[in-house]
């Protein structure tokens, strides 16, 4: 199937392998011109859940961060993956995936028992037959150095996020200092993955939409959890075998999903799967095993799609990131990165100060009264008797309680600081990609069908003269104008019979086709078809543009349409 789509996908222009006449590098692929479009399809309608439904707007950063970063996030020491290299051939392997090709479970597991296993089983080289080296890990960051000479060291960013964790306060002061708000970006992200050989699925440069979600720990509900709380989910939490089908509501009441905004995200991240055409019957939230969860996040549930290629495969990480990433940063860059937090009813607190009279220990202190003073001040009450020890330039003096008194004041405290929590629903666009094409895939007649749904489909509209002889490429040419001029690329062909025609624009996935022919000159009528079920109506030419654009946003069926006469 993989075979398939791919042949589909580079033959029509969605997708090329990158470098090609220079011998090819896995891990890499061109978009196509239709693939190209297609992606940025996938991101506009992402942007619309994502951002413009949920009142959250997008950065956008460097993809190369210096060093001291991902020390910080923790990357640099945690972002690893199991490596073993073939002691006959030199290849490297993925040593945890090497396992699971044999189906020995070993998410999560440390090198040394991935190490024992592959011994134990006596696994060998995948595509030599060797010994298997000792399996280390390996830090998935491409490295590089910033500036000319040594330079300071610098890496591409394995993932969009630190950029919206390290501009927190900005953001937060964007965001009138008011929880919970959300930062979006898309964007390319780098690793240098260890022998990828799954296509989109695992690139070493790919794209990620993420959104960071800061809140207030303590205020986890969701406002708008209402708008989904009866939808039904299928989740698969990490001590059940089975998937189990319950409304949001119930996932929090019965302790299966944490809390409503990793619920509400759950549904809201399916509802935006199914608007890219996704059956319902593919997907799936897979809960994290405990051992498998990044280094950074408490909880973390994962869409999967079902292809029949590669089985389940994560598409987007929805995770619990806690207040993990904003303490690091503070730590790593000494600056503060914390929200305000209001009492409900301030809060009125006692404080005991020592304060030096300094019209009695200026005359007898002279010109070291000032500085007696000072360490007055920073002394606690309780380290104060009737009389206290001051040490100055070496010299003690014993200060008694004529020089200094103690004083009750009353400060009125209206809040606290603290580290928002970030939840975190991070996708793959490539993989989203990659599982459009698959399940929209099938074969009718023995021809190939892309039925993308008209909202992402790359092309929206295809127009043919029936022949090519005037009037109808006038006609033809003149519709495809008016289409374009409402923002929607058409896909003009005038060339071999209607069939071949109408077969090569399926297989692109253009949802819709208009045929100009002699008939429609006299009543400016052409005919309409529908890619899904091939029928087609005749409607006046003067009303194309607008039904098109109609369809295409959705507001309109095609069964819908009556024909005109
Ligand atoms: P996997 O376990 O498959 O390696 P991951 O758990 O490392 O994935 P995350 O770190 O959660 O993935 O990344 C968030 C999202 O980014 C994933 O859900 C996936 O869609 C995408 N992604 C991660 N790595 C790759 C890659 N090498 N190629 C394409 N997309 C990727
Ligand atoms: N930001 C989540 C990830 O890339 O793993």
């Amino acid at each position: 199937m993989h075979e398939k789509i791919i042949e589909i996908a580079v033959r029509r222009g969605f997708l090329y392998p990158s470098f090609e006449i220079y011998g090819g590098l896995s891990g890499f692929y061109d978009y196509g011109p239709l693939g190209a479009l297609l992606k940025k399809n996938i991101e506009d309608l992402w942007r619309n859940y994502f951002c413009l439904q949920e009142g959250f707007l997008e950065i956008s950063s460097p993809t190369i961060s210096p060093e001291e970063i991902f020390i910080a996030s923790g990357h640099t020491g945690n972002f690893t993956d199991p490596i073993v290299k073939c002691t006959k051939c030199g290849n490297f392997f993925r040593a945890d995936h090497l396992l699971q090709s044999y189906d020995i479970e070993a998410e999560g597991l440390n090198s040394d028992k991935i190490d024992h296993l592959i011994k134990e089983r006596n696994i060998k080289c995948p595509d030599c037959s060797g010994s298997l080296g000792k399996v280390k890990t390996f830090n998935l960051m491409f490295k590089t150095y910033i500036s000319p000479g040594k330079g300071k060291v610098g890496y591409l960013r394995p993932e969009t996020a630190q950029s919206m964790f390290i501009l927190f306060t900005r953001l937060y002061n964007f965001y009138r200092r008011k929880l919970p708000f959300g930062v979006a970006q898309i964007g390319r992200a780098y690793r240098n993955e260890i022998s990828p050989r799954q296509g989109l699925i695992r690139l070493r440069e790919f794209t990620q939409a993420e959104v960071e979600i800061f809140i207030d720990p303590r205020n986890n509900n969701h406002t708008k959890f209402q708008q989904y709380a009866e939808e039904k989910v299928r989740l698969l939490p990490r001590d059940r075998d089975d998937t189990i089908e319950i409304t949001a509501r119930e996932s929090v009441d019965l302790g299966i999903v944490a809390h409503e905004f990793l619920s509400y995200y759950i549904v809201h991240t399916k509802n935006f799967l199914l608007a890219c055409g996704i059956p319902e019957e593919k997907l799936r939230f897979r809960q994290h095993l405990l051992e498998e969860m990044a280094h950074y996040a408490r909880d973390c549930w994962d869409a999967e799609i079902y292809t029949r290629q590669f089985g389940w495969i994560e598409v987007v990480g929805i995770a619990d990131r806690t207040d993990y990433d904003l303490r690091a940063h503070e730590k790593g860059s000494g600056t503060e990165l914390k929200a305000f937090r209001e009492y409900v009813k301030p809060e009125i607190v006692r404080e005991i100060k020592i304060e030096p009279l300094m019209n009695k220990l200026g005359p007898a202190f002279k010109s070291k009264a000032g500085d007696i003073a000072e360490k007055i001040r920073n002394l606690s009450p309780e380290e104060t008797g009737d009389e206290i020890k001051i040490e100055l330039e070496g010299d003690v003096y014993t200060i008694s309680r004529e020089y200094f008194c103690i004083k009750e004041t009353k400060k009125k405290i209206t809040g606290e600081k603290f580290n928002p929590h970030v939840i975190e629903p991070s996708f793959g666009i490539d993989r989203i990609f990659y599982s459009i094409l698959e399940t929209s895939y099938i074969e009718r007649d023995g021809k190939n069908i892309l039925r993308i749904s008209p909202a992402l489909a790359p092309m929206k509209v295809s127009i043919f003269p029936l022949v090519k002889k005037e009037p109808l490429p006038e006609i033809a040419l003149d519709i495809s104008d008016r289409i374009k001029r409402k923002s929607i690329f058409t896909y003009y062909d005038e060339n071999d019979s209607i069939g071949r025609r109408y077969a090569r624009s399926d297989e692109v996935g253009i949802p819709y086709s208009i045929t100009i022919d002699f008939d429609g000159v006299e009543s400016k009528t052409v005919t309409l078809r529908d890619r899904d079920t091939t029928e087609q109506v005749r409607i006046k030419t003067d009303k194309v543009p607008a039904f098109i654009k109609k369809l295409v946003d959705g507001d309109l069926k095609f069964r819908d349409i009556k024909e005109a006469h």
